[in-house]
Parts: C-alpha cells; structure tokens; sequence
C-alpha cells in the first residue's frame, strides 16, 4: 500500500417512481437485451422495454442462475451481430453478472467501439448494477470465480422497486440476507473505511428493518423501494471494502452444492462472525473484530454491549432474523446430499482459501479453519 485510498464511484444511479423513464434516453440506439427466461415469459421485459420507445434491439434471454462460461459464450455470439452501443441487462445478480462478461468479452473483439452497460436490477441482493465484480461459474471444474475490474462497473443502474414485487417470498429471503451479509463483512473488511462504513451503516439498517416486511408482503411498495436502495449502498461499500471468508466459502459451497447465493451466505454468516471474532475457540479472541461486531449490534438497536457480547449478540440477531426467515441453520436442514457434502469439504475449503473475497478477511484463515466451519454447517 502506499498510504493512498481511494473511494470510486462510477455508476450514475437513477432511483424515484420514474426512473425507468431514463431509459428513453437509448432511444432509437442498438440495445442489446440480456435477460432471462422469467423477465421475458411474465411480461416485465416489455414493461421496462417500452420505456426506450424505437430501437434496433436483439435480446439474449438465456441467463441461468448461478451463470456459466457457456451462457456468456452464447450470448456474445447471439448479440455479437447487432454491434450494440448499449448492453440493457435486465434481471437478478446472474443476470447483470452475465452482461458484464459478455460486454467485457465482446470488447475484446475488433471493431466494437464503447459501449455503455445499464443495469436494471430486480432482485434486492448483490448489488451488482454499482459492482466491479462478475461471478461466473466453471460447471466442469464445479467452482465459481468471482472476476473483478473496473470495466465491469455499470454506466448507469436504474432502481426500480415495482420490478421487484414479483420476487416470491424464498428468494426475497434469500437474496435479503445477500444484502446483509455484504454489509456485515464489508465492515470488518481489512479494507473498511469511513465511506464504506456510512453506507453499511445506512444500508443494514434499512435491510434489516424492511426484509421482513418485504417477505411478510412483496407488495409493500416501501419495503421494496428502502431494500432496493439498501441493495444497492451495500454493493457500493463492498465494491470498495472487500467482503470475506463468508463470501469465499458461500461461492465454493454454492457452486457444489447448488444452494443460492444468498442463502448459503445467511447460514454461514452467524459462524463466520464467531470464527472472526474468536468466540468459539476462545484463545483466539479478537477483541478489535469484535469491537466492530459490537458496533454493528448497537446501530441496529440492540444493547450496547461490550465487544464480546456484542458480537455474540450479532451471530444471535442473524440466527433469529434466519429463522423468522424461513432459512435453515444447516446443511442437514436444508435436505441437502450430506455424502456429497461430506466427500466435498476439502476441495470447498481449498477453492474458499483461493477465493479473491477471501482475501479481505480481518482473520486470516488456513485450512483446518475452513474445513471446520464446514462442518459446523453440516449439522
Ligand atoms: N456481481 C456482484 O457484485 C455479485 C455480488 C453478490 C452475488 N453475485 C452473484 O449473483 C448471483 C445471484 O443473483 P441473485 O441473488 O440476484 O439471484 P438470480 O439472479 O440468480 O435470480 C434468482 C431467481 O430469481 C428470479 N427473479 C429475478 N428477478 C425476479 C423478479 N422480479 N420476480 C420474480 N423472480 C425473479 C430469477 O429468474 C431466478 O430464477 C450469484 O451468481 C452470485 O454469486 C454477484
Ligand atoms: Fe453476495
């Protein structure tokens, strides 16, 4: 390091009942579509579509959660022919992650002038409209790789909460405790500063004040709008603070396992907490770790404890913010293969520790240290 930091933010975020209204701005522009099958098959493609008006369009709808390498290649080669000026990705994390790729990739062609990536989200979760990272999945290798440059940033992310009162209960859940957990380890990051830390300030607070009223009701148009910006505050501290371990592990079990992106990061996140801070194994108590726990626990208005408390008092708040989410604490809970499990764990520790996210840890973890937390997850 050499004693400079830097806090960047490039995305030119448009929120408000008429942000989608921005998009008139592509008009008469080719814009190529990338979306899935959902955005298309219920209607909500042609809703934000309508707001360009006329536009040579060619729209690449084979986005799968948790993308591959080989939906990337085929959607660079179904857009690749319209040379568009503007990529349009419309949908949840796999869908702005799998627009990013392509655009990277079709940039590295000849000929293909700028071009400008608008992101639409529509799941509250990875933040990815504001984010410098791409996580894309290698299905043969069975491991997912987080890419990360300042060319996958977004030009402009437009937040529009009615998009996402579609989203049903389970993955309102699931991609909710997404935002959390970025917020949770972008605090502790090894990189956290006082910029990232207003924003997860701000963005867990209203994450956990409007998750459960979001999964009680979708429709509820505040709950939807406050986590739709909390989503999005989330990305932009992580984007500059890092996450962790919690995110490392999550991507090697969900690329295993086939467990959401989210949710696998909610029942690792109380673990991760108490492995950080050193509750669990005692010798190893972090009392500055835990001390930025503990201030977590105070703003979302528990009791000001000290630090070991109040970092126990976290790991407790998830555990029940999990529970009343109908989010299970175990990988036995969720009615997952536990011989697969079981015959996995130590290339899902390997393919944690190798993990860029891993990287910001504030507790630097080795092996025996990750295959133990999988197998506090087991069971
Ligand atoms: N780029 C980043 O910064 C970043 C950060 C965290 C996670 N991720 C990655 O993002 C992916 C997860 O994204 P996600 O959690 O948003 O889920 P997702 O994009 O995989 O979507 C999950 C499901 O929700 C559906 N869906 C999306 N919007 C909907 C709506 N409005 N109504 C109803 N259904 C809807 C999708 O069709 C899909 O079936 C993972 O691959 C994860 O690793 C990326
Ligand atoms: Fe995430």
């Amino acid at each position: 390091m050499n004693g400079i930091d830097s806090f960047y933010i490039k995305s030119r975020i448009f929120t408000g009942k008429k942000a989608l209204s921005q998009l008139a701005e592509y008009s008469g522009c080719r814009v190529a579509v990338v979306t899935d099958g959902f955005m298309v098959s219920s209607g909500m493609l042609d809703q934000v579509l309508a707001h360009i008006g006329e536009c040579e369009s060619t729209v690449f709808s084979g986005v799968k959660p948790d993308p591959t390498v080989e939906v990337v290649v085929e959607g660079v080669g179904v857009i690749a022919p319209l040379r568009p000026e503007v990529v349009l990705a419309v949908g949840g994390g796999s869908t702005l992650d799998t627009a990013k790729a392509i655009m990277v990739s079709l940039r590295e062609m000849p000929g293909f002038e700028r071009m400008e990536l608008v992101a639409v989200p529509t799941t509250s979760g990875t933040g990815s409209e504001v984010t410098e990272f791409a996580v894309i999945s290698d299905a043969a290798k069975g491991i997912k790789f987080p890419l990360r440059s300042e060319d996958l940033l977004p030009d402009v992310a437009i937040l529009a909460p009615e998009l996402v009162k579609s989203v049903p209960p389970k993955i309102t859940a699931d991609t909710g405790m997404d935002v959390i957990t970025h917020c949770i380890e972008a605090y502790v990051s090894l990189y956290a500063n006082d910029f990232a830390d207003a924003l997860v300030e701000k963005a867990l607070t209203l994450a956990c004040k409007w998750l459960p009223v979001a999964y009680a009701d979708g429709a509820d148009s505040e709950a939807r709008e406050k986590l739709h910006n909390a989503s999005c505050m989330a990305g932009m501290a992580f984007n500059e603070a890092g996450l962790g371990l919690n995110h490392g592990i999550a991507h090697a079990v969900g690329a295993t396992m086939h467990i959401p992106h989210g949710r696998i990061n909610a029942m690792l996140l109380p673990l991760v907490i108490e492995y950080n801070a050193g509750l669990v194994d005692g010798v190893l108590y972090n009392e500055d770790i835990a001390d930025r726990y503990a201030a977590l626990t105070g703003i979302l208005g528990g009791a000001k404890f000290p630090a070991r408390r109040g970092a126990q008092s976290l790991a407790l708040m998830v555990r029940r913010l999990n529970h009343k989410l109908g989010i299970p604490a175990t990988m036995e809970e969720s009615g997952a293969d536990l011989v697969k499990y079981g015959n996995a764990i130590s290339s899902m520790a390997r393919a944690a520790l190798d993990d860029i996210t891993t990287t910001c840890n504030p507790r630097i973890p080795d092996f025996e240290d990750v295959e133990g937390l999988l197998r506090c997850l087991e069971r």
